[in-house]
């Protein structure tokens, strides 16, 4: 089955009644309207997720051009469901970027390409500026005139002293950032449920 119309067209009523248990918008992130839900991991318990273990994370809900936040160790972990359009982007980027292959950028081993995921049109990575730390907005909105006219093809703009990411998360030249956004080793439990903290290569 195809990953991505599977996403979109799942129905269920066991997974409707999951969601709602284990899902919430608690706030919104982003800017030029565009609202991020976050969304609540189930497991491990407050305890155990404060000491780092991994958390789970159920995607069903998630269409493409979506992103949501998850928490894990403290931190944001942006998720989005990337378009085609949006994955065709990446690889005409390479001559604007200042690591496009990610060779000295934070990610697993197991990570690789322009689409920087484990399934390519789903995007995991840390929420978390590589300059100073600030959280990037996602900005997704292709040609938006404050990021650079016809040449943004859409990603994350971090508003603190205005660091450019692709929607892989790889960081333009120019700007403050040196490194790609980080992506955290994550693994796939099922078709929908995304664990963030565990090594997909260690299970
Ligand atoms: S913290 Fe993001 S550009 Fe400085």
């Amino acid at each position: 089955m195809n990953d991505e119309s599977s996403l979109d067209n799942k129905t269920g009523e066991g997974r409707r009644q999951f969601l709602v248990a284990a899902t919430s918008v608690v706030g919104a992130a982003g800017a030029a309207g565009v609202a991020v839900p976050f969304l609540s991991s189930w497991s491990p318990s407050e305890k155990a997720k404060a000491a780092g273990a991994p958390v789970k994370a159920d995607i069903s809900k998630l269409e493409q051009g979506q992103m949501v936040v998850v928490e894990w160790r403290g931190k944001p972990v942006y998720v989005l469901h990337r378009t085609s359009q949006q994955l065709a982007s990446l690889a005409t980027l390479s001559d604007q970027l200042k690591d496009p292959a990610s060779a000295s950028s934070k990610q697993p081993s197991y990570i690789k390409g322009d689409s920087r995921a484990l399934r390519p049109e789903i995007l995991v990575v840390e929420g978390l500026c590589t300059h100073l730390g600030c959280a990037p907005k996602f900005r997704p909105e292709v040609g938006a005139a404050d990021l650079g006219g016809d040449d943004w093809r859409g990603g994350f703009f971090c508003p603190c002293h205005g660091s450019k990411f692709d929607l892989s998360g790889r960081v333009y030249s120019g700007v403050p950032a040196s490194e790609n956004l980080v992506i955290p080793p994550y693994r796939f439990e099922s078709q929908f449920v995304l664990e963030i903290g565990i090594d997909s290569e260690k299970v």
